[in-house]
């Protein structure tokens, strides 16, 4: 940890349910270090402008029970252009933070990688998007409580979809993932998920009716991942609207409510787990690596691993969806 008095902390991208679990864990660990933490708000528009605050203990009480994050977040176009990485710089020498803790995704962490190379600063990045999709870690914080927060409405609208005997497409987020939409179809007892990780490979949706999906049923759900890859749920329904008209289609998009709530224990516990480890790694003068947990131990996973890897789904899992749709 040579030279680390001051630890910067922001939060980028979109937003996930045990991100404020995680300023907690990272703030007070820090502190209990004998490090001074900064906050830097909206992710790194705000590192750029300078709306940074030092954090005591009391700035995270009572937050690790709240969904999205105390330090807003953004998407930023001009930490992707060298002059404003440099300007990012600018502020953080300005400001006396010698390393930075950055949660967010893919993108979020893609921008952390540019930077600590090029400014050869110390960056620890904790995994928060609730799309499950970086590399190396066997969950990312936000994930479970997504999870948990489609379980609940497929349940609801299963009462309808059985009412009225109808099919349901219910589009989940998970940008170019399916590992939402493929655990969220186990966990609801749906009939299918069309996931992009697969799409290439079959047409799945040919393939469910092939297999007579509602053979024994008279209501069928099935979920399907946002993607480009799989065209999503308003275009699957339209193709059955067109070639299989005996059926009585709806479609629901569960969109940006999948991303509010209060984390689960798992995203709480996690989110503690892996902010107390970013300390322990700049300790340990790790440096451009992710938090990740995998098999249950905290491990660190290098940036460029994190991101660029596709991380792959379990085969198990469709199988078994397979199966228990019958
Ligand atoms: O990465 C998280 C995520 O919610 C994705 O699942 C989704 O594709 C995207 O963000 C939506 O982004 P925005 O909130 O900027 O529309």
């Amino acid at each position: 940890m040579a030279g680390i008095n001051c630890i910067g902390i922001l939060t980028s991208g979109g937003d996930a349910p045990g991100m404020n679990a995680a300023i907690r864990a990272v703030t007070r660990s820090a502190i209990y270090s004998g490090f001074k933490v900064k906050g830097i708000y909206r992710g790194y528009r705000g590192l750029i402008t300078g709306e940074i605050v030092e954090f005591k203990t009391q700035n995270v009480s009572n937050i690790i029970q709240m969904g999205g994050t105390i330090l807003k977040t953004a998407r930023c176009k001009e930490f992707q252009t060298p002059e404003g990485r440099k300007m990012a710089y600018d502020m953080l020498q300005k400001e006396g933070i010698d390393a930075l803790v950055v949660i967010g995704g893919d993108g979020s962490l893609t921008g952390a990688r540019i930077f600590a190379t090029e400014f050869n600063f110390p960056i620890v990045g904790l995994p928060g998007t609730i799309d499950n999709d970086l590399f190396g870690t066997d969950k990312t914080i936000g994930y479970d409580t997504a999870l948990n927060t489609i379980m609940e409405c497929v349940d609801k609208i299963r009462d309808t979809a059985t009412s009225h005997e109808r099919l349901f497409f219910i589009e989940v987020m998970g940008r170019d993932a399916g590992f939402l939409a493929l655990n969220g179809a186990i966990a609801t007892g749906a009939e299918a998920a069309i996931i992009p990780e697969i799409s290439t490979e079959v047409d799945q949706l040919e393939e469910l009716i092939k297999n007579g999906f509602r053979k024994s049923k008279n209501s069928s759900i099935v979920l399907v991942a946002e993607s480009p890859i799989t065209g999503g749920a308003m275009s699957l329904a339209e193709r059955v609207k067109n070639e299989y008209p005996q059926y009585d289609v709806r479609v629901t998009i569960l969109g940006h409510l999948q991303r509010g709530g209060s984390p689960t224990a798992v995203d709480r516990i996690l989110a503690s787990r892996m902010g107390a480890a970013a300390i322990d790694a700049l300790l340990e003068d790790q440096r451009n690596v992710m938090i990740g947990i995998s098999n249950d131990e905290i491990v660190y996973v290098p940036f460029s691993k994190a991101i660029k890897n596709d991380k792959p789904i379990n085969r198990e899992l469709l199988n078994t969806l397979r199966r228990l749709s019958i």
